[in-house]
């Protein structure tokens, strides 16, 4: 860690300057993260994660994707246990927080509903401030949770490529508050090409781990996709799609048995066509912003080929490349406890009359 960093980190858990240690309150932010098929708690203590407990639903795996409606449900019977979990595990009372950070958008409406109407609550028993988080924020964020006070976190400005089911971005990041959407997608999301074309190969959902597992064992080499030519930062995937739907179509005329003989090959090369996109165009931001580092965030980022071709590229450029853990790639409440933590900081928060919505940009 370079001593720039180090001061940050400790600015960041500093104390307030006019009180001493003794006196002050640590800040402790409960996080909650409700925004799709996650229901999950976090606590953050003066910048580091104490606990983050996430409650998966498997009740959308019968169906190939999420129901907005089971999602609701289930968050509901998520919420307590999953906050309780959270504060016990953190090792504090729910007398002792600060304040309560949710994810008020993008997401599924009745989903969003069921934890911004639980934080609202909440924080009025408690008499506590709470603060909104948008969910892509949280994702960029993630890269500043701490496990403990000598983790690293990026300089800013930094790059962050957001890839995930429903967004591919390219964020400047100037700053905790200050975000810049420099290209994002015109059509699918990235996370939307894997799925897609997973679920085109009999794969089930979500299709991205499994393209990923195959593409290990398979030849990047084998299959060409036709690639987009859109102009400056943005992204297009659907394309692609529709060349691998192609591709399957003609070859299973020929041979019934083309997808069971090739499944590998199709995963490497597919796999290999989206970093190869995402590459192309993160190099590009890179160029014209000259920043010294970049973060990589959203449920993709947990893709080995992804992770493995941004360190990679980072290395070539000689700048500083931030690969999250894979438990901070998908959906969780660290990164919505710690945006809210410097929210909360900053003293932003939110009234009591604001609602959730489906869709925001960063
Ligand atoms: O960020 P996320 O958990 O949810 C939102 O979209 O908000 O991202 C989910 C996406 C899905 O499209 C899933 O297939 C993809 O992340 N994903 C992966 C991998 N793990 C998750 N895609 C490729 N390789 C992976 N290992």
């Amino acid at each position: 860690m370079t001593k720039e960093e180090k001061d940050k980190g400790a600015e960041a858990s500093a104390p307030d300057k006019n009180n001493s240690t003794a006196q002050r309150k640590p800040v402790a932010i409960l996080g909650i993260e409700s925004s799709c098929d996650d229901t999950s708690a976090a606590v953050i203590v003066d910048g580091i994660l104490r606990s983050n407990v996430i409650a998966s639903q498997s009740v959308h795996e019968e169906y190939g994707g999420v129901v907005p409606e089971l999602a609701s449900r289930a968050h509901q019977q998520n919420i307590v246990p999953v906050v309780d979990a959270a504060l016990k595990r953190a090792g504090i009372r729910k007398e002792d927080l600060s304040g309560i950070a949710f994810t008020r958008g993008p997401g599924l409406l009745g989903s969003l509903l069921v934890g911004t109407s639980f934080a609202k609550g909440l924080s009025l028993g408690l008499r506590i401030p709470i603060i909104d988080v948008n969910h892509l924020h949280g994702h960029v964020l993630a890269h500043f949770v701490r496990e403990s006070p000598d983790d690293v976190v990026p300089n800013f400005p930094f790059l962050c490529l957001l890839i995930s089911g429903g967004n591919s971005q390219l964020v400047l990041v100037r700053a905790y508050n200050d975000m810049e959407i420099l290209g994002q997608t015109i059509d699918d999301a990235a996370g939307e090409a894997f799925d897609k074309c997973a679920k085109v190969m009999g794969l089930p959902y979500p299709g991205g781990p499994h393209i990923d597992r195959l593409a290990a064992e398979g030849n990047p080499d084998a299959f060409h996709f036709s690639k987009p030519h859109i102009p400056g930062l943005d992204y297009s995937f659907s394309g692609l799609k529709t060349s691998f739907l192609y591709t399957l179509r003609d070859n299973l005329r020929r041979d019934p048995e083309f997808i069971e003989k090739n499944r590998a090959d199709l995963a490497a090369s597919l796999q290999k066509t989206i970093i190869d996109i995402l590459i192309d165009k993160l190099s590009k931001a890179v160029d014209q912003t000259g920043v010294k580092t970049v973060a990589i965030g959203g449920g993709v980022s947990a893709n080995s080929g992804v992770r493995a071709a941004v360190a990679d590229f980072c290395e070539r450029r000689g700048i500083t490349a931030f690969i999250p853990k894979r438990s901070f790639t998908t959906d969780n409440a660290a990164m919505i406890a710690i945006a809210g933590y410097y929210k909360f900081l900053d003293k932003q928060f939110c009234r009591y009359d604001e609602t959730p919505f489906a869709r925001v940009t960063v």
